[in-house]
This record gives structure tokens, sequence and C-alpha cells, in this order.
């Protein structure tokens, strides 16, 4: 899809349709809906004064512009945009997402959308962009019959007023974004099957060859030399071998103190069965998109190296197998980290804890300072915050804060747990350092509590994402699967820490 800037005015727009947000109860009296009422023939009136649309939050009016009309756009959709107080990132992200989405199922090829926010242009035509890729992403890859065949191929954001080289540059950024995001989900959606560990590599080289990262793919047989025997100790039952994946981004002329270094960290089990500890048999599939939190740091490495912060960041991605085999860890093994901490394994399906922690302590020395976990990790974070909120939790407060506030500017929703250390002792083993089950009680905090083992002497925070990783309902504003959660505020994260280097 090509993405277009524009500044208006939209009667010149030489597009199929047209998409206008439109607020909750306003007038077609006054301002742009006037104007817009007016060059359509009085159509936004009719709908206004029949109440038929009235610009609720994702409400949608659409019309064919036949007859007495003075605009170039033949089809005109509104969308509700709901309070103009609530009509923030997140919002504008879901409003083109639907109207796009709308749009393709009415076969429009080139479409206009005007978001008629009131925020900072750039960043209004980023999310634009991003939202239109996000509402376009399709799960349905193998698919041969009755396939999404329609497609946009020209989208033209529109700002009125803006100044000049704004909309271009949020479209730019949008769209790098977006295609991000949908890596991301792309990854996620593969089945197990096709994105093993040794996919996953590849797919790290591709970006790191295309956009200009330095990479590392540790092997097994490195991973043993470090001693990383928790990671290796999921791997065991898999044909599949373990891959650590490295990504670094350096800033060109790094201005800016090095010392700090920012790193990302994400669970990348390709396939889920729970080992030894076998998971039931229902919704086992879904297991595939259980390197999420790999996929997530690679789709956001992907977009530094493409957006180019003055700011380091370091992307580690331990991917592995948890299957069941002759040679699988079995419940009552132990384990040695690489940190030289023992885990008895209790339950070989409490697997993302164990290759999360060698990542940690290699992130550490590769100089991590400030680690942002991120993994589907617990089904119990989805018992507690459901598919609305994902788990943060951590010992740096200022950080967990940032993520939470970050996440709110582009619409992502996190959660604090609490992290007290009396949850340690549930985790306590007797016969090795540590155990890799808690108990029942607060599953979600009793895993991290097990990764804080390994995040001492670093300002730490963990996303558990497991609840949020994966629509089972489609939106109006995007399909159902892989939703490519925490992806957009990584990026947010990452673009405040460069305003204030
Ligand atoms: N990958 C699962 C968690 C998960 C569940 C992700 C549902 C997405 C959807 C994780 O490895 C796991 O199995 N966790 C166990 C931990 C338990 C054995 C302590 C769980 O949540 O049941
Ligand atoms: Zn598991
Ligand atoms: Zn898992």
């Amino acid at each position: 899809m090509q993405v277009e800037a524009n500044r208006g005015p939209i009667e010149e727009l030489d597009v199929q349709a047209l998409a206008v947000a439109v607020f909750k109860n306003e007038k077609s009296d006054e301002g742009f809906i006037k104007k817009l009422d007016e060059l359509s023939g009085g159509l936004v009136s009719s709908a206004l004064e029949a109440e038929e649309f009235v610009g609720k939050e994702g409400e949608t009016c659409y019309f064919h512009l036949v007859g007495n009309n003075k605009l170039k756009a033949r089809r005109l959709l509104l969308i509700g945009a709901g309070e103009p107080d609530d009509y923030k990132l997140g919002e504008i992200s879901q409003l083109v997402g639907t109207a796009v989405r709308s749009l393709r199922s009415k076969n429009a090829k080139s479409i206009a959308v005007v978001p008629r926010a009131s925020g900072n242009a750039e960043e209004t035509a980023a999310t634009a962009v991003q939202g239109a890729f996000i509402g376009l992403f399709d799960p349905d890859k193998y698919r041969t019959v009755e396939k999404e065949q329609k497609t946009i191929d020209r989208l033209v954001v529109v700002i009125e007023g803006a100044e000049d080289g704004a909309v271009e540059r949020g479209v730019e950024t949008g769209r790098i974004v977006g295609e991000a995001i949908n890596f991301t989900r792309d990854l996620a959606n593969e089945p197990g099957a096709y994105m093993t560990p040794t996919d996953m590599a590849e797919r790290a080289r591709e970006i790191a060859n295309e956009f200009g990262l330095s990479i590392d793919v540790l092997d097994e047989a490195r991973m043993e030399q470090e001693g990383m025997g928790s990671l290796l100790s999921v791997a065991r039952g898999s044909d599949q071998p373990a891959k650590l994946i490295i990504l670094k981004y350096t800033p060109a002329n790094a201005t800016v103190d090095s010392s700090e270094l920012l790193t990302f960290v994400g669970k990348g089990v390709t396939f889920d069965s729970g080992g030894i500890s076998l998971k039931p048999g229902e919704n086992m599939e879904l297991m595939k998109y259980d390197m999420t939190g790999g996929a997530t740091v690679l789709g956001a490495m992907r977009a530094i190296a493409q957006l180019k912060p003055p700011i380091p960041v370091l992307g580690v991605a331990p991917c592995t197998e948890n299957l069941p085999s002759g040679k699988a860890t079995k419940p009552g093994d132990v384990v040695k980290a690489m940190t030289g901490k023992t885990i008895e394994i209790i339950n070989t399906d409490a697997e993302g804890r164990l290759i999360l922690a060698d990542a940690i302590a290699y992130a550490k020395k590769l100089g991590a300072t400030k680690v942002i976990d991120m993994a589907t990790l617990t089904g119990a974070v989805s018992i507690a915050l459901g598919d609305v909120n994902a788990a943060v939790l951590g010992t740096d407060q200022e950080l967990i804060d940032e993520i939470i506030s970050a996440g709110r500017e582009v619409g992502e929703k996190f959660w604090q747990l609490p992290l007290d250390k009396e949850y340690s002792k549930q985790i306590k083993s007797d016969i090795a350092d540590i155990k890799n089950v808690g108990g029942r009680k607060a599953g979600t905090i009793t895993a991290a509590a097990f990764l804080k083992e390994f995040a001492d002497g670093i300002s730490w925070a963990h996303l558990d994402i497991a609840g949020t990783a994966w629509g089972d309902d489609a939106k109006p504003y995007r399909s159902k699967g892989p939703t490519g959660i925490a992806v957009r505020t990584l990026l947010r994260i990452v673009d405040r820490a460069s305003k204030q280097a």
C-alpha cells in the first residue's frame, strides 16, 4: 500500500473514498462538518438530523455520492470519534483501522482519511498510518479459498492546516511502526513448523542486513560454554536447536551518555506443548504464539533501526521449542543457570521463565543496564486482567511508571501487579536454590519473582502479555489473531529516552 501525506482541501482529493472522523453530537451547521455537509450535498446533516449516526466511538455511516455534490471522491464514510476529550492516539489508530477495514470490504482501492485530531499533526499522521497497517493485517496467509482478496492500494492521510513537512514525516514514521507491528504479528501467526528457533534467527538476520543492526546468534554449543543450563534444559526435548538471538542498534554519532543500555528481552518459545508436563489438547494449537515476546523484540528492533534514535538499544530473544521426548527435562530435575543459581524443575510447562533467566543474565553480560522483558508467561494473567491489560511488574518503579504512561499515550494498557518479597517464599526449593513454580496462588507474580532472581543490579521490568498477545475475536479495527501488543509502547519508550538524551 502506498501512503501519502496531504494538507487538503478535501474537495480536491482524487480518491475513490473519503473517510472522515465525526465527534459525538457534533453539529452540522458549524466548522468542518458544515463544510463537509455542503460539499456532500447535504448528506451529512441528513444523517445527523435523523440521528442515524451520532458520532459514537466506532459507529459508521456510509454514502455513495451520486448527484449534486462537490467532492471528487465518489464515496464517503463517516466514522464516530466519540468525545473530543477522549480522542487520543489509541482512538485515532482504531478509528483509522475501522475506516480502512470497512472501506476495503466495500472494494475501495484508493482512500483518504481525515482523522481531525487537534494535537500534533506529525503524531496524528503517524498514528493514522500505523492504525491503517494494523487494520489491514490478515491472519489467513495459508488459506487458498475464500481469502480476503481485496486490497487498498493507496492511502492518503489528510491533516488540513498542518505545517509544511509534518504530515510527510508522520506518514513515514507511521509506515515504519505499522510495518514493524505487522512483522511481529506475522511471526506470531506462523505455525510452529514454519517458525522454529532457526527460522526466527533467520528473520532476525534479514532485519539486521536490511536495516543495519549488528547481530549475533548463539547456538547450543555457545550456550553450553556460557553455562546456560536453564535455557538448554527447555530445548532438550526438541529436535530443533535453540537459538539465542542478539540484535544491537548503535547510533551513528553517539553523542549521549553511553553508560545506559536500554534492553528488550523477549520469550521465544516457538511451540509450547508443556513438555513432559504436557498441556491439555484443547487450544494447544495457539501455543505457536508463545514466541510473541521474542517477535516483539524483533519487531521493535526492526523499527528502531529505521527510526535511528540517538541512543543504543539491545534486543535479546531466547528461542526454543518446549516438547516432550526421551531426552526431555523431567519434573524433579535440577538445572544450573548461567548465574550459577540452581533450579528445581517442578513443572516443565513453566519454561518461559527458565529461558528468560539465562537471557537476562546474558543481557547483563553484554552491558544491559535497563531491561524490559516481555513474555506470554502465565495463563494466570488472563484470569487477573483478561485481554484488556497486560501485566507489568519489576524492581524499578520509575521504569514501571514509564511503561504505563508510554502505553497510555499510544493506547496500550499495562496494569501493575505487586512484587513484594514475600512472594519469593513461594519459589523456595527443598533441594535447590529456587524452583520454577510457586503454587496456585498469584501465578503471574511468582513467575515475575522467579525472573527477579536474575535481574539484580539492573533496572528491570517485566511484561506478561499472555492475555493480550492474541485476540480471540475480530474487532472493527483489526482482525482476530496476533495483536502486536507492546511494540508501540517500546518504541514510545525509546522515543522518550531519546528526547531526554
Ligand atoms: N506459555 C504458557 C502461558 C500461556 C498460557 C500463554 C496461555 C498464552 C496463553 C506458559 O509457558 C505456561 O504454560 N505457564 C504455566 C505456568 C504454570 C505451570 C506455573 C501456566 O500458566 O499454566
Ligand atoms: Zn509453558
Ligand atoms: Zn510458554
